[in-house]
């Protein structure tokens, strides 16, 4: 067998890598006796479509024998370093490609000059032992909650929602700077990429000032971020209302830092699935108040 070539993804490579991505974690699921989540030929995510495009210096494949066989990418985000997807093969895995890919995925951080690695982990093995080794510490879990109608009904009663604060537009400016103070960045990219894949943003006001904001995307909610925990649960409340009109349920992917909204979903009915980790070299921003888009883009 011919040694792994580690290089750089090119654009229109990436159906391909996408497809090592699901290979892989249907396969990770399977493992674990659970339904595989996506189909074999699912479209390639918009979210890992703006990450090449943001990043395209840090997104690697491992090639043998002419085969993509696994793929990173990594996101610089000011001074945080985010592992965004990292995914080898079914069969490849456990003989060092991994290893290979992360290397260089890290030494692209290093370039950027950043300062804290970050990344959201499933719980295989590998892929925990890959993180401790590059002094990613385990932070909190991530649960993925869903909500049907009956669920959000109860959120919205628990935030005491006026109904003026339904689906008030969301100036992006505003947004970008409560980003900026909860986050440590203004991912004004980011949150414009979210914008033209058809999200819809709510916003919670007090005095003229925005206190929290959501997006949502069909019915899958975030980013959210709040100038403090009230505001925060308002705000996904809020989408929730708007999402639910929808499609009848919401999700959302909700660290275990977000206490009391993580409180607040739970009581209310809110179903909680498998989950994953947050894992960090240390801790940035207000955790507690920001809920994070999903695992490509965090
Ligand atoms: C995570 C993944 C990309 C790693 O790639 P890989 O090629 O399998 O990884 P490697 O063979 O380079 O490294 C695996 C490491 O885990 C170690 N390991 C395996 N099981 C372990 C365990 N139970 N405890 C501690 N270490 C363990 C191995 O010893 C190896 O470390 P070493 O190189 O220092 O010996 C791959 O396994 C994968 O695709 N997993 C399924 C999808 C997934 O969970 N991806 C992560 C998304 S966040």
């Amino acid at each position: 067998m011919s040694e792994p070539h580690i290089r750089k993804v090119r654009p229109d490579e990436l159906e391909e890598v996408w497809w090592v991505h699901v290979a892989s974690s249907n396969d990770l699921l399977v493992r674990r006796g659970r339904p595989a989540m996506r189909p074999a030929d699912a479209p390639v995510a918009s979210d890992a479509r703006a990450g090449l495009a943001s990043d395209p210096d840090g997104y690697f494949c491992a090639v043998e024998e002419g085969q993509i066989r696994g793929m990173v990418s990594a996101l610089v985000r000011a001074r945080v370093w985010y592992l965004s997807m990292f995914f080898v093969l079914p069969g490849d895995q456990g003989r060092g490609l991994g290893r290979a890919l992360l290397e260089r995925a890290l030494a692209y951080g290093e370039a950027r000059g950043t300062e804290i690695r970050c990344t959201w982990a499933t719980l295989d093995p590998r892929a925990q032992a890959r993180y401790v080794m590059a002094g990613m510490a385990p932070r909190w879990p991530i649960y993925r909650l869903e909500g049907d109608g009956a669920a959000v009904t109860r959120l919205k009663a628990r935030a005491g929602l006026d109904p003026r604060e339904r689906e008030l537009p969301c100036d992006p400016g505003a947004a970008e700077k409560l980003t900026a103070e909860v986050f440590g960045h203004g991912r004004a990219d980011d949150l414009a990429h979210w914008r033209g894949d058809g999200g819809a943003a709510v916003a919670i006001e007090r005095g003229g000032e925005l206190a929290a904001f959501a997006y949502r995307r069909g019915e899958r909610i975030g980013p959210a971020a709040g100038r403090d925990e009230t505001a925060l649960l308002q705000a996904v409340a809020a989408a929730a209302v708007a999402g639910a009109g929808v499609g009848g349920s919401v999700t959302m992917r909700v660290p275990g830092a977000c206490i009391s909204l993580l409180e607040a979903l739970v009581s209310c009915g809110f179903r909680i699935g498998d989950p994953t980790l947050f894992m960090a070299s240390r801790l940035f921003g207000r955790p507690e108040l920001y809920l994070p888009s999903g695992p490509i883009l965090y």
